[in-house]
């Protein structure tokens, strides 16, 4: 790392900030939303610099970060930290918080308290939830009250993996599509400001975002939806556990990773690194006292080493 600070601290883009009526203003005018999810305050610089629309701190930090195999074990306080390093990193694009897995569900109280965390301590601008059973729609109502704005998250929610028997395509009998319009009404209706659609058939998706006034944002779900969501990790090629079909994957950083660490290796074993550019030296008019001072440090600790030896023979 650079002793010197980079000359792209901060990229200052002319875009405007993101707010919850220029996501609306895009649905109105087909403008497609982009959505990506960020989880440390690095990345964040960069994607926010790159123009993208919502930066979203997604659950699945679980398995991109924290190498869980499901996203139901990261608990608030994780998701807080990397909350924050993301705000660190956001200046234009909004930021939205996932609630993780019983964050939500243990009552009304804790729910708006944990909410109220990410916004308060971790800088967020809106929490996603997912599902839309009476007890999340109630605490939706109540966050959209309290002035917290809320996503929505529907069609496979990965935090009821186990009840869903695994990663399918939700949606695809009358029963379920049905259902998914019915949910997302009902979200609508409790004031969500956006609902992610998440493995859905490209139908069942248009109908639902032409039935909402509120922007969806896709995942797996087609090019109907007001914008689409990935996750960064998947994109860049560097999650690789897993590579669902509806990823387009834009780098393969975990090669390229792989490589880079391999040619380091191989240039600390060969002594090619660092080389002198890559060092520092002492002023010429320095050398000779800060050499002597040294030299004068090892002859005393001589010394005192052959004093010991002395003594202890
Ligand atoms: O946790 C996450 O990353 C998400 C998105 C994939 C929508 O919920």
């Amino acid at each position: 790392m650079s002793l010197q600070p980079a000359n792209n601290e901060h990229p200052s883009t002319t875009r405007p900030v993101v707010t919850l009526p220029r996501l609306l203003a895009k649905k109105d005018s087909g403008q497609p939303i982009t959505v990506l999810t960020a989880y440390d305050a690095t990345n964040a610089r960069q994607l926010d610099a790159a123009g993208v629309d919502i930066l979203l701190v997604g659950d699945s930090l679980a398995m991109t970060i924290l190498g869980h195999p499901n996203t139901l074990s990261v608990t608030m306080d994780e998701m807080l930290h990397h909350v924050k390093a993301v705000r660190r990193g956001t200046e234009k694009a909004l930021l939205v918080a996932d609630m993780p897995f019983l964050s939500v569900t243990l009552g009304e109280d804790e729910a708006c308290r944990n909410a109220g965390r990410m916004v308060q301590e971790g800088g967020a601008v809106a929490v996603k939830v997912e599902g839309a059973s009476p007890t999340v729609c109630a605490v939706i109502r109540r966050l959209v009250s309290m002035g917290i704005p809320v996503m929505g998250h529907l069609g496979l929610t990965p935090q009821a993996i186990h009840t869903l028997g695994g990663f399918k395509v939700q949606g695809k009998t009358p029963v379920q599509a049905a259902q998914l319009l019915r949910d997302a009404l009902v979200l609508q209706a409790c004031g969500v400001f956006s609902v992610v659609l998440e493995l859905v058939p490209t139908e069942v998706a248009e109908i639902i975002t032409q039935a909402l006034s509120i922007p969806t944002i896709g995942i797996g779900a087609g090019l109907q939806c007001d914008g689409q969501v990935l996750v960064i990790d998947d994109i860049l090629g560097r999650y690789t556990q897993l590579s669902p079909r509806f990823v387009r994957k834009y780098a393969d950083m975990a090669t390229e990773t792989q490589q880079a660490v391999t040619e380091y290796c191989n240039d600390v074993t060969s002594k090619t690194f660092p080389n002198a550019a890559e060092s520092f030296t002492l002023d010429e008019s320095m050398k000779e006292t800060v050499l002597s001072a040294m030299r004068s440090v090892l002859d005393e600790s001589n010394l005192s080493s052959s004093r010991q030896l002395a003594g202890a023979s």
